[in-house]
């Protein structure tokens, strides 16, 4: 298994609050924004006297809540299409484990979330990164690209809208470009649409299941996680309306019993959360967005180019090597006792040597953080030994 990319500087970041130094913590997306009061409340009206299993596939009820919540969305689907999961990325394990056998191949756009990496992994899956550029905002690549990467062994091809960790939302033609693309060569079209909600500047989301003609291909993986910025209620789902696909994910469900009853209880509240909750937060994010982008571009040598979705940016460098950067940024460098902690981009990419001069910043602290963050890189960025200028 490979290592977390976010994960692994923690050590060093531990050391340096032992030591005193404050740490902004931009390196994974646990946002500080506060979960539904109607999901908190319902977990204190808890009144079973036991704390039971569920259904494999999730609470009927939740289910059918979940169905609407769709539908709501313009997405036709009932409760028979989809599993409640642990979180998004049980959805990921079960939709990779069903879709495809060990020795397959699945198409990713890179930089990607770099869980696909450890999930494909374990599900014996060979990952073919098809690289996106920072030039063009990380643009899906052309038909042509993904053309010469299919194999006899391509099964699927996996994207993530709006995207962890470029913030890329897909256009409904780049969308449909996809699907001629995946019906043509008979593979499953996978969405990871965790972020569906984060799309900024009055853009829309497109979701695959609304795509007409993709019912056997498209598999929809999604989160309570982000939405409702409640990341530890590990609850998630799969929603297809393939039901060779449910069918085999459901063995699946059924192996690990039931999804965790006190997710579902909070997750099948909030989808009574009001819209100005939705509306607050966006604002909240497209204004912290702007801030940073603004910020970062301003610092010589930084490119960062504006993402219409999600709550990540991956902004250039000029140095030479992120990882290295990254943990002097830890273990070296403070200003005023404070640092920052951002995930070096490499491990977002499975081609090597991509993405090396390159971090990713995840915009989920306030606004007066993430100005003296923007503070303490430029700073940094001056002094740093391996800097390019
Ligand atoms: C793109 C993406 N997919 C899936 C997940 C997994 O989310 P969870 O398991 O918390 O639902 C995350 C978490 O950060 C993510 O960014």
């Amino acid at each position: 298994m490979p290592e977390s990319p976010i994960r692994k500087l923690v050590p060093f970041a531990e050391q340096a609050m032992k030591d005193g130094i404050y740490i902004y913590h931009l390196n994974i997306g646990q946002p500080d924004i506060l979960s539904p009061e109607v999901s908190l409340q319902a977990i204190n009206d808890f009144s079973d006297k036991v704390v039971e299993y569920s259904h494999s596939a999730g609470s009927e009820s939740y289910r059918k809540g979940l169905a609407s919540y769709y539908q709501n969305l313009g997405i036709n689907v009932d409760y028979n299409n989809l599993i409640v999961t642990t979180g998004g990325s049980e959805a990921l394990l079960f939709a990779l484990n069903s879709c495809l056998d060990a020795g397959d191949e699945i198409i990713i756009p890179e930089p990607f979330y770099a869980n696909y990496n450890g999930f494909s992994i374990s599900a014996g899956v060979k990952v073919k990164p098809i690289v996106t550029d920072i030039k063009d905002g990380f643009a899906l690549p052309t038909i042509e690209d993904f053309e010469k990467l299919i194999t006899p062994n391509t099964k699927a091809i996996l994207i993530c809208n709006p995207g962890n960790p470029t913030g890329y939302l897909y256009s409904k033609e780049e969308l449909d470009r996809l699907k001629n693309l995946v019906v043509k060569h008979d593979l499953f079209l996978l969405a990871d649409e965790v972020y569906r909600e984060f799309a900024y500047d009055g853009e829309e989301h497109y979701s695959i299941l609304n795509i007409k003609g993709l019912d056997r291909n498209a598999i929809v993986i999604d989160s309570t996680s982000k939405r409702y910025s409640m990341c530890g209620i590990r609850i998630g789902c799969l929603v297809t309306k393939n039901k060779d696909v449910i069918d085999t994910a459901m063995k699946f469900a059924q192996a690990r019993l039931s999804p965790p009853t006190f997710g579902q209880i909070a997750g099948e509240a909030a989808l009574n959360t009001p819209q100005s909750y939705f509306d607050e937060v966006s604002a909240e994010y497209v204004s912290r967005r702007d801030l940073l982008i603004e910020g970062l571009n301003k610092i010589e040598g930084v490119i960062c180019p504006k993402p219409k979705g999600a709550f990540y940016v991956i902004a250039q460098l000029p140095i030479d090597n992120a990882d290295i950067f990254t943990r002097w940024l830890l273990e070296d460098f403070d200003l005023n006792r404070e640092t920052i902690m951002v995930a070096p981009a490499a491990g977002f990419y499975s081609t090597p040597n991509k993405g090396i001069n390159q971090v990713r910043i995840a915009y989920v602290l306030n606004k007066e953080s993430l100005q003296k963050s923007i503070d303490i890189l430029d700073a940094a960025l001056k002094v740093y030994p391996g800097r390019l200028f």
